[in-house]
């Protein structure tokens, strides 16, 4: 076993440096080395394990593990149909997303198959996680609870019930007095963290940890985290509105392109099967402004509604507004409408916003800005029945946009029987009809917005 010795290791980055600096010299980040002391434990699995044997990779191919799935729909679709015994999944999001609720229901739903769990909470009270699993009617007998933040008993309480799937919420909170460095600390979170690996391998349990974010969205804690553990899913949302957002940051098991959506309520967190209708639910249509987009977030169609509001100003620099799409995107479309469409918004303030609390990330939503720019400058509503989908160019140019085939079909799911759609864009899917267009101009005429100054 290594001698007892300090080092000073970055909250950021996880990089080690032998003497304390006042930044990391690996990620640049100031302030963030802390002191640790590392050789008092060696790390989990450092006993010699016996060389593996090569196979050739066709013989390989049958080991893959089969995922079990938790019951919970929108989970199991995010996790590639649910949870691999043995793997280990971080679950990050801001405080307040509902990520205690979400491991709650989903322990419960697979207890309720009659598979042992246990739910370990570090940071609530035994009681007060009881108290929601009643109000919520997830009381399963199989879901075990306990209060605990050391970990050594955690891994007794799995040796003692030997689970199938065992939450640990959080592992912020959770701490090895084998290990030098005190609780919270880099080398705490990912001591543990190597612990729980190392326990989930062997015993082929399920664990799942919660991961608080910083600020910035990334795992409070080390980076080797997310080295450390086969899945990092990201649950998002913001207070104001219902709206959950489930995706996969790393899957060893599967694809990162899944989106799973929740609406927090009463209830706690009930799936979205058809996040589309949901979207377009309250939509006043022949409202000036309003565009309907069929955007892609992973390989999830979603239909949502864009709005612009253009009003004249008087000051020299009126505001912008993007809630739900990319500011710098709005300033890009602004100025390819006014280059390129003689649509003239200097003089005016524009506020765009993706209904529902959505966030678009993607360029497949810069025509319908564009066209809801234009109709609210214009006062001329788009008709109801009308989509819009593709990327716009610097050049005015209209670009088609990955997979718009899949984004067509959804459209035409939802009723809607036209689409405005850069020349190049495939065939439509029956009962929808395409308004091909070269450019925003193009497009803009077809839809018989008159270019027009709108100023004070
Ligand atoms: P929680 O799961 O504790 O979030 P996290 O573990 O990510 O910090 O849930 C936080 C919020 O969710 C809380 O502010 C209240 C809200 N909530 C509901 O609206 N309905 C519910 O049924 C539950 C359980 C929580
Ligand atoms: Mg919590």
């Amino acid at each position: 076993m290594a001698r007892p010795r300090t080092i000073y290791r970055c909250s950021e980055c996880g990089a080690d440096a032998p003497k304390w600096m006042g930044w990391c010299t690996a990620c640049e980040a100031s302030g963030t080395l802390m002191e640790e002391f590392v050789g008092h434990a060696g790390p989990a699995g450092a006993v010699l394990a016996p060389p593996s044997v090569p196979r050739p990779i066709t013989e390989a191919v049958g080991d893959a593990v089969a995922p079990v799935p938790t019951g919970d729909a929108e989970l199991d679709r995010v996790l590639g149909g649910g949870l691999v015994p043995g793997s280990v999944t971080v679950v990050g999001g801001e405080p307040g997303t509902g990520k205690s609720t979400l491991l709650l229901q989903a322990l419960a739903s697979v207890a309720a198959g009659g598979q042992a769990c246990l739910y370990v909470t570090a940071e609530e009270s035994a009681r007060q996680v009881a108290l929601r699993a009643e109000r919520l009617g997830v009381c399963a007998p199989a879901l075990w609870l306990v209060a605990e933040t050391s970990l050594p008993h955690i891994v007794g309480h799995v040796d003692a019930l030997a689970p199938a799937v065992v939450v640990v919420d959080s592992i912020q909170t959770v701490h090895d007095p084998e290990l030098g460095s005190g609780p919270g600390s880099v080398g705490q979170v990912r001591g543990c963290a190597q612990r729980l690996v190392a326990e989930a391998k062997s015993r082929g349990v399920s664990v799942v940890m919660v991961g608080h974010v910083t600020k910035e969205g990334g795992l409070a804690g080390p980076r080797v985290l997310e080295h450390l553990v086969d899945t990092v899913l990201s649950f998002e949302g913001d207070r104001h509105h219902a709206l959950r957002m489930l995706r996969a940051a790393k899957h060893r098991f599967g694809s990162t392109h899944e989106l799973g959506l929740f609406e927090m309520g009463e209830a706690g967190l009930v799936g979205v099967p058809d996040p589309s209708a949901l979207f377009l639910a309250d939509r006043l249509p022949g409202v000036p402004g309003s565009v309907v987009a069929p955007v892609l977030d992973g390989q999830r169609p979603l239909l949502v509604e864009v709005q612009a509001l253009v009003v004249p100003s008087a000051v020299p620099a009126p505001r912008r507004t993007a809630q739900g799409v990319d500011g710098g995107r709005l300033a890009q479309v602004l100025a390819v409408l006014e280059r390129h469409a003689g649509l003239d918004v200097g003089r005016a303030e524009v506020h765009v916003a993706v209904a529902g609390g959505v966030r678009v990330q993607e360029p497949g939503v810069d025509l319908a800005v564009a066209l809801a720019v234009a109709s609210a400058a214009t006062g001329r509503p788009v008709p109801a029945d009308l989509v819009a989908c593709g990327d716009v160019g610097l050049g005015g140019e209209l670009r088609q946009v990955q997979r718009t085939e899949r984004r067509l079909a959804e459209a035409a799911r939802l009723g809607f029987a036209r689409a405005v759609v850069p020349r190049s864009a495939p065939d439509a899917p029956a009962g929808l009809r395409l308004d091909r267009a070269a450019s925003i101009a193009e497009a803009i005429h077809h839809q018989a917005f008159a270019p027009q100054a709108v100023a004070s």
